[in-house]
């Protein structure tokens, strides 16, 4: 019995690192909708993560098919404005072709996850040291959720995009979904039209260093 949970454990150890080093971000999807069952179980994934505190700092709206429309209407509103010059982001305005080209993206997949930090504030409200770290710690956390959520879609011949281009628009979007609490982003999700090499990544040594 235990030797059979050791080799049911060993499968599933193998499966989480062939979806950690197999995934990629999907920027082509088919028209095929995406079963709410199946959706379930992405989400579940993302329910389960660890989180600093256990706080679970996360939560999730999806959307589909009109209201998704409605949605991206939105986003596109919120990109012509940045587009124009009334910007809240005069740093990043390099980063607006890249964004309405994920706008585009979002466009194809049948469904558009959006995440919300409900433990945080606009981005565009200043913080003191502690608010900074909470905050700090609850994106981290809501990392972790996204990423199991990504990797679930892997194992479920789902592809997705996660997407932070939600910036340009965040005021238009947090009106939109008449919520307080902060936007930090969203996923696409659908089944993938593409099968993308995998991108570029530093080496190890670049990134590691030992002391011991
Ligand atoms: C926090 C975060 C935000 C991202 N935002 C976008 C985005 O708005 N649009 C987009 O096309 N890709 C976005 N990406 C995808 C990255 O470009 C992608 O992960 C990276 O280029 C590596 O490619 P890979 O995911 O296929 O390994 C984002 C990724 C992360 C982690």
């Amino acid at each position: 019995m235990q030797m059979q949970q050791h080799s049911k454990g060993l499968e599933m150890g193998r499966i989480a690192m062939q979806s950690i080093y197999n995934r990629r971000s999907i920027r082509k999807f088919q028209g095929k909708s995406v079963p709410k069952d199946v959706l379930e179980e992405l989400l579940n994934a993302g329910r389960v993560a660890p989180s600093a505190k256990n706080r679970q700092p996360w939560k999730y709206i999806v959307f589909g098919g009109t209201q998704k429309q409605e949605l991206l209407d939105v986003m596109q509103t919120g990109l012509v404005r940045e587009e124009q010059g009334i910007t809240n982001l005069p740093k990043s305005r390099y980063g607006i072709p890249d964004a309405k080209n994920t706008l585009k993206i979002m466009q194809q997949a049948p469904i558009i996850i959006v995440i919300l930090n409900t433990n945080a504030k606009s981005p565009f409200l200043p913080v003191d040291n502690d608010e900074r770290i909470m905050e700090i710690c609850d994106t981290l956390s809501i990392g972790a959720a996204v990423e199991n959520m990504l990797l679930a879609a892997e194992e479920l011949g789902l592809g997705t995009l996660w997407i932070a281009n939600t910036c340009f628009a965040y005021k238009e979007l947090v009106s939109y979904l008449r919520t307080e609490h902060q936007l930090v982003g969203a996923v696409a999700v659908g089944y993938p039209d593409e099968t993308p090499p995998q991108r570029s990544r530093k080496q190890l040594e670049e990134i590691v260093e030992y002391r011991w």
